[in-house]
């Protein structure tokens, strides 16, 4: 199979400066390197995943290899092209979804917009009306097509953003937290609809999310992106079995404060996470570790010592998940 997408040793530092409280901006400046030597391959006909906290990279790589933004160094070939010499063929073999779309136009109806970026393409006018009503159908726009996108709502955004990117009929897509802000039924029919374009119409795809869930159920292969690199990668179910003789444990406390909690420091052999659950009055203390029996002893131990309680204890195989906590925490190279 040929590379669709090859990505070598990117990396791009932005500069902003700095505000001090609500003084106006002083003159010193902060770097922040959003790709520090990222590379990845994507091949054709795939579905790739890329994961990571907020902050980490996933956008400026898609707006790199989109030839939004251009990189300090590396380089990047979409579709065979080259990012920085045949930017215009680049563009031509994509259809990009970005989060916080502001590429469309809010004085416009939906089908105003999606007639403007077909005409961009220059897509055949017959050809843009049947596409663009195929499109609305397929994000469920048809009864708000003819209405200004400023009153649409944001997840009505979101889908028209998603019908845009398709426009083109491009071999490769780019989206971009695709499912963010939709709800739990539109969410699906946009994952069944980006399986499809996949399965039925071939395309390669390149999925920037949050969401675990939605990326173990449509990715081949999962990169995992931290402070612009990646820092494992591999299928589902590959990286779920390299943390396989780990396990996910999962601990419900009472009668403790996160102040105690952190001011033991017991509990420095394992990365827990801890956080107050909703109830307002339980603690909830999670890991991954390697040996559960001595883990969950000292933890326990630890518990009984400040007079908590325990109410609930879980221990579980680890999810993708847990996978993405797992090297976001101890940020171990792949
Ligand atoms: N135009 C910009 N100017 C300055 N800093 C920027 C700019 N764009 C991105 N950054 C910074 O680069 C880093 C990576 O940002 P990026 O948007 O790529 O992250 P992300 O992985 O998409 O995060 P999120 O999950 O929040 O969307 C962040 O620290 C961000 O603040
Ligand atoms: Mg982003």
């Amino acid at each position: 199979m040929l590379d669709a997408i090859i990505a070598n040793d990117l990396t791009k530092t932005f500069l902003t400066k700095k505000r001090r409280g609500r003084l106006p901006f002083t003159g010193e400046k902060i770097e922040i390197k959003a790709l520090d030597g990222l590379s990845l391959r994507v091949k054709e006909g795939e579905i790739v995943g890329l994961l990571g906290p907020n902050g980490a990279g996933k956008t400026t790589l898609i707006k790199v290899l989109s030839t939004l933004i251009i990189p300090d160094s590396g380089t990047a070939k979409v579709n065979g092209y080259d990012i920085l010499k045949e930017p215009v063929r680049v563009r031509e073999s994509i259809g990009v979804m970005l989060t916080g779309e502001r590429a469309l136009y809010w004085k416009l109806t939906g089908r105003e917009n999606l007639l403007y970026f077909s005409k961009l393409y220059h897509v055949p006018k017959d050809l843009a009306r049947q596409r663009i009503d195929e499109l609305l159908a397929l994000v469920g726009l048809e009864e708000k097509a003819d209405e200004l996108v400023e009153n649409y709502s944001s997840g009505q955004k979101v889908r028209l953003s998603f019908a845009k990117a398709l426009i083109n009929d491009a071999p490769i897509l780019f989206f971009d937290e695709p499912t963010m802000s939709l709800d739990p039924q539109f969410s699906r029919r946009i994952r069944n609809t980006i399986r499809w374009l996949n399965e039925e119409k071939g395309k390669t795809i390149l999925l920037a999310t949050q969401n675990m869930f939605e990326a173990d159920e449509l990715c081949h292969n999962v990169s995992i992106i931290n402070q612009g690199k990646i820092v494992i990668k591999g299928t589902p179910s590959e990286l779920k079995t390299k943390i396989l003789e780990k396990k996910s444990i999962r601990v419900i406390a009472r009668n403790l404060s996160l102040n105690t909690i952190f001011n033991d420091n017991l509990l420095n052999n394992a990365k827990w996470t801890i956080r107050e659950i909703d109830d307002g009055q339980s603690i909830m203390l999670q890991a991954i570790v390697e040996d559960k029996e001595s883990a969950l002893s000292e933890l326990l131990d630890m518990i009984t010592r400040h007079n908590g309680k325990v109410v609930n204890v879980t221990v579980s195989e680890p999810s993708l998940e847990d996978v993405f906590h797992y090297y976001n925490i101890n940020n171990e190279p792949s």
